[in-house]
């Protein structure tokens, strides 16, 4: 079930069954020559939508501008501060707190995230560690890429040009999702180049069409529907675990 496609009575419905809820987390930011800009936001979004669809479990909206600072050296790239994101995250789990959400699972779809989302958890339960009284929330983050199995599907589909950014997996899981929107771009090298970044300016000089390490001209929507199906399967398992609480429908496929 979507969040925003609920009545708030059914909210209400939902919270005497569980408390649980699924963030899909991302990034607005260039994927290179053929990735879409909404990649990192498009890949979780899916995949929670799809196993939200399957077992019952509540998903919320999709926080889709993150950590980008280093992609802004190309148009369309959006960042947070990561003072920003924390606060923002704060206010996101205060809110659903609020009405007696007490297990967040965030499915993140961007590298860059990670460190300040573990900052904003952190956030969160310094309020309760401050005031010596016990925190009744559990908060989590799960990059979807990691989830068991996924990474063993990836490494058949491509075994080699994955890279780290502007991968063939996460494009061709946006390429599902969005069929209309597949781009055919020949890649110039083949694999691009891996190194480290700093800042916008850095990233650009070392990386000229934006990916990292990848040949994601190998994306199409048939290999992206394999992934969704192994990360979405994985997912209902893990959330249903961090809830506590079976799925709540099996919807017929
Ligand atoms: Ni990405």
């Amino acid at each position: 079930m979507l969040l925003h496609h609920a009545s708030w009575p059914e909210v209400e419905a939902y919270l005497k069954r569980c408390k649980g809820i699924v963030i899909p987390i991302g990034s607005t930011e260039q994927h290179g020559p053929n990735g879409l800009v909404g990649t990192d936001a498009i890949c979780p979004e899916v995949i929670a939508a799809e196993a939200g669809a399957q077992s019952g479990f509540l998903i919320g909206p999709t926080f889709n501008v993150g950590i980008a600072q280093h992609h802004l050296g190309f148009p369309g790239s959006m960042t947070l501060r990561p003072t920003t994101m924390i606060a923002a995250l704060n206010d996101w789990i205060e809110s659903l707190t609020r009405h007696g959400f007490d297990r967040i699972y965030f499915l993140n779809g961007h590298g860059g995230n990670i460190t300040t989302i573990n900052a904003a958890f952190a956030e969160y339960y310094a309020n309760f560690s401050l005031d010596a009284a016990p925190c009744p929330v559990r908060l989590t983050q799960r990059n979807w890429w990691e989830l068991p199995g996924v990474g063993d599907v990836c490494r058949r589909l491509f075994p080699a040009g994955e890279g780290s950014h502007a991968t063939p997996s996460e494009v061709s899981v946006t390429y599902y999702a969005h069929p209309h929107a597949v781009k055919r771009v020949e890649m110039t090298p083949k694999i691009a180049p891996s190194a480290s970044f700093a800042d916008a300016a850095d990233y650009r000089r070392n990386f000229p069409d934006g990916r990292i390490g990848s040949d994601p001209s190998q994306a199409t929507p048939d290999k992206g529907a394999e992934i969704v199906a192994a990360a979405k399967a994985a997912l209902i398992g893990e959330v249903s675990d961090f809830f506590g609480v079976k799925p709540l429908a099996q919807a017929a496929e």
